[in-house]
């Protein structure tokens, strides 16, 4: 996943920031603001590994569930490889997605490949705990809305829910595949639906809810670099509805929405 990528600073390199004295923009929920993407990518490991390990003693499973993208990609790699993740409980964990781009599994575009290149078989994670979203069948929406209904049945009522749902946000505010003034934002009493974004290539998506990614235990959008910053300083501004702003849908009703931003995302806030 790092051939051609754009160089990177090296991890070690020194940083001149004082975590305390940076100040993050007023997001709905908590925000932890990083002095760069590699802090911000330790501070959600550390939360996900706190979280998986709860629920895996509570529950006995975890269920997980990534977004595609560009943003994450590092972060996906770096639970691969840090000693820290070490303890990550794979066999215990249900790996959803988030939304898919409606295209087979070898497609350049398809957010399954990426994410199965990286962490599926190194996690050595059993193969039926592995829920990719076949978003290039017709009624791949209904298919996985059964295959969440039948897993997460198993728990406990009031904890059939998704445990850890990592989001991402484009520059126009979209998160999931959930689009501005897009027909998924009003989709009811659905888990997850079919959508279009016409500003985004494929256009063609399938996408989970606000309603099921609102019911999970804990949000965590991943927001850096300083193509987000103009729209982080808008959101913070509180004048969008979530048609306009999607990402301003997910509000848990039950749960905790925290955001891990870098101080380039903060620029204009
Ligand atoms: C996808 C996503 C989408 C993504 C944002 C941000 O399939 O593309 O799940 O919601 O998180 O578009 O994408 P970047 O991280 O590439 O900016």
């Amino acid at each position: 996943m790092t051939d051609g990528s754009a160089p990177q600073p090296e991890r070690s390199e020194p940083y001149a920031f004082d975590e305390s004295t940076l100040s993050a923009p007023a997001l709905p929920g908590k925000v932890h603001l990083s002095a760069n993407k590699f802090d911000a990518y330790d501070a959600l490991m550390a939360d996900l590994l706190m979280h998986s390990a709860q629920c895996v003693r509570q529950f006995g499973d975890f269920h997980l569930a990534l977004s595609g993208g560009s943003t994450p990609m590092p972060f996906y790699e770096q639970l691969m490889t840090d000693p820290r993740a070490r303890s990550f409980p794979w066999a215990r964990t249900h790996l959803w997605m988030v939304d898919e781009r409606c295209v087979p599994f070898d497609h350049e575009k398809s957010n399954w490949r990426q994410i199965e290149e990286i962490l599926v078989e190194a996690s050595g994670i059993p193969k039926d705990q592995i829920h990719p979203m076949r978003a290039y069948l017709p009624d791949a929406d209904t298919r996985y809305e059964k295959e969440l209904r039948d897993t997460l049945g198993w728990r406990e009522r009031g904890h059939d829910r998704l445990d850890f749902v990592l989001l991402g946000m484009g520059d126009e505010g979209h998160t999931a595949s959930l689009f501005p003034h897009s027909a998924a934002q009003d989709a009811q009493d659905r888990l997850v639906v079919f959508n279009r974004g016409s500003t985004v290539v494929p256009p063609d998506r399938l996408t989970m809810t606000y309603g099921l990614l609102n019911a999970s235990r804990f949000i965590a959008p991943l927001v850096l670099g300083a193509g987000k910053a103009a729209m982080l300083a808008r959101i913070a501004k509180k004048i969008d509805d979530f048609h306009e702003v999607p990402i301003l849908g997910i509000a848990p009703l039950a749960g905790e929405l925290k955001w891990f931003i870098d101080q380039a995302a903060c620029a204009s806030a």
